[in-house]
């Protein structure tokens, strides 16, 4: 069988492509603009690997995405390709309907065409809009409905409604992951956790947003990339399955604990300018997944942030290049007035 995964030079789309590697046989083609987010050396060990195959592209090129189709022939398409960065949204919204809604309806498009097994739509918990802090009772279920807040969620959201009208109007053969925050190795320095990991590496201030009261339900990425691989091979065409894995964490807890495992000062955390239309709390009920693929998360908070320490701490060079580089002066642009 072929695999294309789109996106699989950021951060979880390479997590999945070196799960696939080691749990299957099958070829894997990788195509990726390589903006800012992606970053071909995080492919190093699996360009080593004859079933690998790497494309530089835009999923939004419909004749590129065509010829690529004609020549490739993919079995299974699984969309990790995004504008991702909550805060970039709200600074330039259009980049993140051009790749988020114009891309996934190309790439619909092309697996109509030319015939697919399965079209899978990596989304986020984030369509759902958010929780309030004074319900610890409420979770998402795939029911909730559709409430985003920011324009990356709304993106997200429009994509996930046109994957559900193509398999409507079109039969083509979809589904859809929503999952909660991720983290782990390879995970991009403008997001909390290697954020906050890599600036108490170098003493520098923590920027928390407000009082680092909202609320994340992390889950550690090769969980995230089991619960895709069991919903592409096992899962129902036309369903959604939510993925999390209740550990559910204020911001603040987040940055305490990481200051702790790095034995660095408190004083170095600094409450900064709150995100505009911030989403308060975010939280998965993943019963579907679990009673009808057997998922369950293996990997609980305490552990999973030691092994993402560790991870930054071992593959300093990997981080060091893309901080010292473009992505140092945006970083200043993005984040001066605050
Ligand atoms: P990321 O920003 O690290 O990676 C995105 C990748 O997509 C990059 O390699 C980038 O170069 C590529 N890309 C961007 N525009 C492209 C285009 N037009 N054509 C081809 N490639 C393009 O993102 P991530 O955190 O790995 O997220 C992957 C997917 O998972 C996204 O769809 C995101 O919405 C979803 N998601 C992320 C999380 C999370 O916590 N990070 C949680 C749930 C869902
Ligand atoms: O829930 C899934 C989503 O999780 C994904 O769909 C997104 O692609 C991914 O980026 C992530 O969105 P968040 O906005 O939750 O992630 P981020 O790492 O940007 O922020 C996590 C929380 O930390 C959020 O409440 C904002 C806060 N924060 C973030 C940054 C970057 C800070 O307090 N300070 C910061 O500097």
């Amino acid at each position: 069988m072929k695999i294309l995964v789109t996106g699989g030079a950021g951060f979880i789309g390479s997590n999945f492509i070196y799960q696939q590697l080691a749990y299957h046989n099958d070829e894997i083609v990788c195509l990726d603009l390589l903006t800012y987010a992606g970053n071909l050396s995080t492919l190093d060990k699996a360009a080593k690997d004859n079933r690998f195959k790497f494309i530089k592209g835009d999923i939004a090129d419909r004749e590129f995405i065509y010829g690529l189709f004609a020549v490739e022939k993919p079995d299974i398409v699984v969309n990790f390709a995004a504008e991702s960065h909550v805060d970039r949204s709200i600074k330039m919204p259009e980049i993140f309907l051009q790749t988020n809604i114009i891309g996934t309806s190309v790439l619909m498009d092309a697996c109509r065409k030319y015939g697919i097994k399965r079209y899978h739509q990596v989304s986020t918990d984030e369509v759902y809009g958010d929780l309030p802090l004074d319900r610890p009772d409420l979770f998402f279920t795939e029911n909730t409905p559709v409430h985003a807040s920011s324009p990356y969620s709304a993106s997200k959201a429009s994509a996930d409604l046109l994957v559900q009208a193509y398999y409507r109007t079109y039969g083509l053969p979809v589904t859809i992951s929503r999952c909660s925050n991720n983290y782990g190795p390879y995970h991009f320095p403008e997001k909390l956790i290697p954020l906050m990991i890599i600036n108490a590496l170098n003493d520098k201030k923590l920027p928390v947003y407000g009082k680092g009261a909202n609320v994340r339900d992390w889950l550690y990425v090769e969980d995230h990339c089991k619960a895709i691989d069991l919903i592409i091979r096992k899962g129902r065409s036309g369903e959604i399955y939510n993925i999390g894995g209740h550990n559910e964490k204020t911001n603040l807890q987040v940055v305490k604990i990481i200051l702790r495992e790095l034995n660095k000062p408190e004083s170095l955390i600094d409450f900064v300018t709150d995100r505009p239309g911030h989403d308060r709390r975010y939280a998965i009920d993943p019963a579907k997944i679990h009673m009808q693929l057997g998922w369950l998360p293996e990997t609980n908070f305490e552990s999973g942030i030691k092994k993402t320490i560790k991870w930054y701490l071992e593959n300093k060079t990997w981080w060091e290049e893309i901080i010292n580089g473009a992505y140092k002066d945006y970083y200043q642009r993005m984040y001066e007035k605050r």
